[in-house]
């Protein structure tokens, strides 16, 4: 069933991964997958080493410097939450952005309801899609000790300014957590030269990992201290220790991790340094500008954010818009039984942007060609689109 489906369904996850990954799990399963554990038998050193080794391709893959420091994660969402529970405490105040997908933005209302932090969500400009970081500077208080935000927007596609941000965040003494669930792959991340304390992010989307891996970077800014263990338990060593050991990276990494995702995203991280991530960029953003410039020609389309002959130039593979007639739901479905495409329709787990583009509560049709998406797929796209918004 799968061959036949054009997916452009990137943001949500990546698809299809290259041959190395199944290849490199498949391998990992079949031959070595032990419970990772420093000081156990061969098989468990051998698992460890390739956590390592994917520790390491991963770490430099973002400019760190500890390969320690790079946690293993379930997703993007299970990295986001152990950062921002791991870090903040009673009191402090937090900036946050009208960008944010749920995985920001539910853990800090809850804090926020609970009464135990402050939030500010700063708002952006529906048109550009893009944060300014003057509005963070404004909000923030003596009482902020993070500014938690997407580098990539998951609905409009629009690159934000960390650098700058981060800039900012380091001059005034306060943690810059970034998202980069929509980036990481194809736009350089550099935690260090862009002061970036704490990065997290999904293995399975630009990374083209399997679901089920993640990872955090916590940055050698942050220290031990700085931290509370989020999820305790076995470590694969010090077991003598009544606590989780005080140790980067099992103080934030307890359990058995997903060993065998772990190894496909390795040989993920690996195809991705060697297919050059500009070059995907480049790919992505010209299928991108393809289908703007084609919905621009459709009277009863609207694209959400940047629109014109420059609606690439400042995104990620990704692009919103409704066709007046249609709910995002019905033309989902539409392109999906009468086309064979994937799409996706709705809010996109973040209602604070679709209201502010003004299309909350239905949400929008989010078109996100990828790595693997082909001339051949993008002009099956832009003629269904013709045809049902012709
Ligand atoms: C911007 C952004 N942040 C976080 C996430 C959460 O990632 P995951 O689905 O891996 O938990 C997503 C996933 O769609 C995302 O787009």
């Amino acid at each position: 069933m799968a061959t036949d489906v054009i997916y452009f369904d990137n943001a949500a996850t990546s698809w299809p991964k290259p041959p190395e990954v199944t290849a490199a799990m498949t391998k990992f399963l079949a031959e070595d997958a032990a419970n990772p554990g420093r000081a156990g038998h061969r098989m468990a050193v051998a698992a460890e080493k390739m956590l390592d080794g994917v520790r390491k391709s991963l770490t430099e893959f973002i400019g760190g410097t500890d390969l320690h420091r790079l946690v293993f994660t379930m997703n993007g969402t299970d990295a986001l939450n152990i950062a921002m529970k791991s870090l903040l405490r009673q009191g402090d105040h937090v900036i946050t952005t009208m960008l944010e997908h749920n995985s920001v933005s539910r853990p800090l209302q809850s804090m926020s309801d609970s009464g135990f932090i402050t939030l500010t969500r700063v708002a952006f400009s529906p048109a550009t899609g893009v944060i300014d970081p003057a509005d963070i500077e404004k909000a923030i208080t003596p009482k902020t000790r993070l500014i938690a935000m997407t580098h990539g927007s998951n609905v409009l596609g629009t690159i934000q300014p960390i650098g700058q941000v981060g800039a900012l965040a380091r001059s005034r003494g306060i943690i810059f957590l970034v998202d980069g669930a929509q980036t990481i792959g194809v736009v350089p991340i550099d935690v260090n030269k862009q002061n970036i304390d704490v990065l997290a992010f999904p293995g399975h989307k630009s990374l083209l990992g399997p679901t089920g891996t993640g990872g955090l970077y916590v940055n050698t800014t942050i220290k031990m201290e700085d931290l509370v263990a989020f999820r305790e338990g076995g470590t694969g060593g010090d077991s003598s220790s009544p606590t989780q050991p005080r140790l980067f990276p099992y103080f934030l990494e307890g359990g058995t991790p997903n060993t065998v995702g772990i190894a496909g995203l390795g040989a993920a991280v690996n195809y991705v340094r060697a297919h050059d991530p500009a070059k995907t960029l480049v790919h992505e953003r010209s299928m991108v500008q393809r289908i703007a410039d084609a919905l621009r020609r459709l009277p009863k389309v609207k694209v959400y954010g940047p629109a014109g002959p420059d609606a690439a130039a400042n995104r990620v593979g990704t692009i919103c818009f409704n066709i007046e007639g249609y709910t995002p739901q019905e033309a989902g479905s539409i392109l999906d039984e009468s086309f064979s495409i994937a799409v996706r329709p709705g809010l996109h787990c973040s209602p604070y942007a679709h209201r502010t583009i003004g299309t909350f509560p239905d949400g929008a049709i989010r078109v996100s060609p990828g790595h693997f998406n082909t001339e051949a797929q993008l002009a099956v796209l832009l003629d269904a689109l013709g045809q049902l918004a012709g």
